[in-house]
């Protein structure tokens, strides 16, 4: 019986993954970690809470995570932690570093230490920073470029996470940069919830700038299926070469190709809850920094592992309205303590102080 620590286990895509492995092992015993931060939520491991160990740790503090790795001995290991917000890096950067870089590493680490048969570091496409409209895609051979605190934090995670590759060959850790997510359990902070759970309470959706921004965007079901085959394909020994081509380094992009603007987004969620778009998108000031443009080329996972995302993105996006509809207790509790979660930057400048975790 194989045993699972899941770290951010009780944020969007950690708890997506966790509902994942536990229908497809139900013999897996899994260790969900997350420090409940701003966008951490137990109420998404609710309906697993009796299939599972659940810790309160902060993947930054070794001492704390090398007793989890000691009380738990995990075989495998899935980093999903991270602080994830770009509005929130802006105002709260530091926070970012520890979560994102810092806890990449001492996960890393303690993974070494305690050695996991497999490691599995999840990280984003915004790593890759801003895709130029005369360029096709990212690939994993493409530099990081991040240039936001949110990504340039990720990417310091992920510098950290390729030189753990390099350095300790006999340590099995495997990375992935999956495109932007969306489905069921996601902090009603992030644009897909926001404009879903604004316009279930007769208010309108926020649209950054012009809402020309464009997004890669993949159901969460597909990430967690990436996921998992990442975290078990057999992959040969890093060679050399991969010290001049990261190509050939155990990471993996994950994309379903389907790229659309934040307009695009918010007219496609009004349609679906039979709003008129003139009537119920606004306009509101852009925050700063925002990159314009993201998309990645997923051939290496599609040929190599024989993965394809199943989830077409009209039924998806459907799938996901609904979901947000048929559970309003789960977002107006969030909303209830959390308070509204849209951001005002006319009013929000990047120099205020941060809200806090
Ligand atoms: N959401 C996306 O579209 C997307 C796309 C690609 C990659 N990712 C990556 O996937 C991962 C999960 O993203 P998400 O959207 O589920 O984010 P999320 O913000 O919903 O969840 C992250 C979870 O990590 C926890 N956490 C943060 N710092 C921690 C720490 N130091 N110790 C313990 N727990 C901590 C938070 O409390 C939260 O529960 C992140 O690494 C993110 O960079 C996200």
């Amino acid at each position: 019986m194989a045993v699972y620590l899941v770290t951010g286990a009780a944020g969007f895509i950690g708890a997506n993954y966790v509902h994942h492995l536990l229908a497809s092992e139900p013999d897996a015993r899994v260790v969900a970690v997350d420090y409940l931060g701003f966008a951490g939520n137990i109420a998404n491991l609710a309906s697993v809470s009796d299939l599972l160990v659940f810790e309160n740790a902060d993947i930054a503090d070794q001492d704390a995570m090398a007793a989890i790795y000691r009380r738990h001995r995990p075989d495998h290991v899935v980093n999903f932690a991270a602080e994830s917000h770009n509005d929130r890096a802006i105002l709260d950067p530091s926070a970012f570093m520890r979560s994102n870089a810092l806890g990449a590493q001492v996960m890393a680490e303690c993974s070494r230490l305690f050695s996991v048969r497999s490691h599995l570091h999840v990280s984003t496409i915004e790593v890759y920073g801003e895709l130029a409209d005369d360029r096709p895609y990212f690939t994993e051979r493409s530099p990081l470029n991040a240039k936001t605190p949110y990504s340039a934090a990720k990417a310091a995670g992920d510098q950290m996470v390729r030189a753990y590759m390099a350095t300790y060959p006999d340590l099995d850790i495997r990375m992935t940069h999956c495109a932007n997510n969306y489905g069921p359990y996601q902090m009603p902070e992030k644009l897909i919830p926001l404009a879903v759970t604004n316009l279930l309470r007769g208010r309108k959706v926020p649209v950054y700038g012009d809402g020309a921004q464009s997004r890669d965007w993949l159901h969460v079901a597909d990430h967690c299926d990436a996921v998992h085959r990442v975290l078990h394909a057999e992959l040969d020994p890093i060679p050399a070469a991969a010290g001049t081509d990261p190509g050939l380094l155990p990471i993996f992009d994950i994309s379903a190709r389907c790229e659309m603007t934040n307009l695009e987004i918010a007219r496609y969620i009004c349609a679906a809850l039979d709003r008129d778009p003139a009537e119920w998108i606004e306009h509101i000031p852009d925050r700063p920094n925002h990159d314009r443009r993201y998309l990645i080329e997923p051939s290496k996972i599609e040929s190599e592992l024989g993965w394809r995302p199943l989830r077409d993105f009209v039924e998806g996006i459907a799938a996901t309205v609904a979901w947000y509809v048929e559970n309003p207790c789960w977002w107006q509790q969030i909303i209830s303590v959390r308070g509204e979660l849209g951001f005002d930057w006319s009013r929000v400048g990047p120099s205020a102080v941060s809200p806090g975790r």
